[in-house]
């Protein structure tokens, strides 16, 4: 029988997956070996759901977004049960999973996701799995690696909204609030805002104050401008306030969403300007990725057939421009990055005049 490597997609899903599963089965067959595909990420392989995934399926899949194999961010599975807590995974499920990755005669698992599904990764590999991991997430939050795949995606979807907001803002003359996501960091909001001609940016690494966004606002006004765009991350928040969104029965944040509104009613209160709002969601995850996304993609998915062939296991790949390189898991998961408030980002937003609200 043919070597086999197995792979499969966790979390939520993002533009880009598909073009990483279509390198990782186009290396592995230039080495003679077969793939094999779990189903709904790690659900897959703990209910033996699987399927080979042929060489000549692969066309076209660069640029379909979502990902054939499905995925979840929920199941029996899930590491991660809030901000910043991880949960260990009991031992049976992890026994169960080694034993279905034996039987299905694996060399290696090649584990697609962001900082939830490779936490997952991490604890199988420590029971033994031998595996590598992608780095995905349009929310660019995993540390170790310069950029996710996905993300740049994602900011060119919110860039886009935009450009079409500017228009319909100086038309009427109004606030536009754009609401975008990127969980507990404020990379998406910060790089369309940039990209789209934002004049407010409001990110979960700063705090912000309803007086400074205002402020912005009339001095706007003042130099003859009608119309401010303002882009708002979903876990942005006003100073000494918690985030918004809905929370389970365990009271925990469960899904971010809504302070757009809250912002932009605020706005209209206080300023008595005509304002709107627009939540991207789940736009920002739909649809194929973009150039640089395919191209990382398929690097990413290469280099992952790499290490297993050097059999760097517990490792995952990572850009550190101009390559990819191999860094451990274990420096990529359990912290998030943050947008580093002295970066270059941030220094050239300042440098515009662009407002963080604080
Ligand atoms: O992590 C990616 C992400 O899209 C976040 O930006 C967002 O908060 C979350 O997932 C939404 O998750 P769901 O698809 O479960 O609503």
């Amino acid at each position: 029988m043919n070597e086999r490597i197995g792979i499969l997609t966790g979390g939520g899903d993002c533009p880009g997956l598909n073009a990483v599963i279509r390198a990782v089965v186009k290396a592995a067959a230039k080495r003679g070996w077969e793939t094999v595909g779990f189903l709904e990420g790690f659900e897959g392989l703990l209910d033996l759901r699987h399927r080979s995934l042929d060489y000549h399926e692969m066309d076209g899949l660069l640029l379909l977004g979502g990902t054939i194999l499905g995925t979840t961010n929920k199941g029996r599975f899930a590491a991660k049960t809030g901000h910043g807590e991880v949960r260990k995974i009991p031992t049976e499920t992890l026994d169960r999973a080694k034993r279905n990755f034996d039987q299905v005669g694996l060399r290696a698992l090649v584990c697609v996701g962001g900082d939830g599904s490779l936490t997952i990764a991490q604890q199988l590999f420590e029971r033994g799995v031998p595996l590598v991991g992608v780095p995905k997430t349009i929310d660019n939050d995993l540390e170790a690696t310069v950029i996710t795949f996905g993300f740049d995606s994602a900011v060119a979807c919110a860039t886009d909204a935009l450009d079409r907001l500017r228009t319909t803002a100086e038309s009427h003359n109004r606030v536009m609030v754009l609401e975008v996501m990127g969980r507990y960091t404020g990379w998406i909001a910060a790089h369309a805002g940039i990209a789209g001609g934002g004049d407010i940016i409001l990110i979960p690494e700063i705090p912000f104050r309803y007086e400074s966004i205002c402020a912005k606002i009339a001095e706007r006004e003042q130099q003859g401008k009608k119309f401010t765009l303002l882009v708002v991350a979903e876990g942005a928040c006003e100073r000494g306030r918690g985030f918004v969104g809905a929370t389970d029965e365990k009271n925990r944040e469960a899904r971010l969403g809504g302070i757009g509104a809250v912002v932009a009613a605020e706005i209209e209160k206080r300023t008595g300007k005509e304002t709107r709002v627009c939540v991207l969601g789940h736009l920002q995850r739909g649809g194929g990725p973009t150039t640089f996304d395919r191209l990382l993609c398929t690097r990413f998915g290469a280099r992952a057939v790499q290490l297993v062939a050097d059999g760097m296991f517990g490792y995952m790949v990572a850009l550190r421009p101009p390559d990819t390189v191999a860094v451990k898991i274990t420096d990529a998961i359990g912290r998030l990055r943050a947008v580093p408030l002295n970066g270059d980002i941030m220094q050239t937003a300042r440098a515009l005049g662009i407002s963080f609200g604080d």
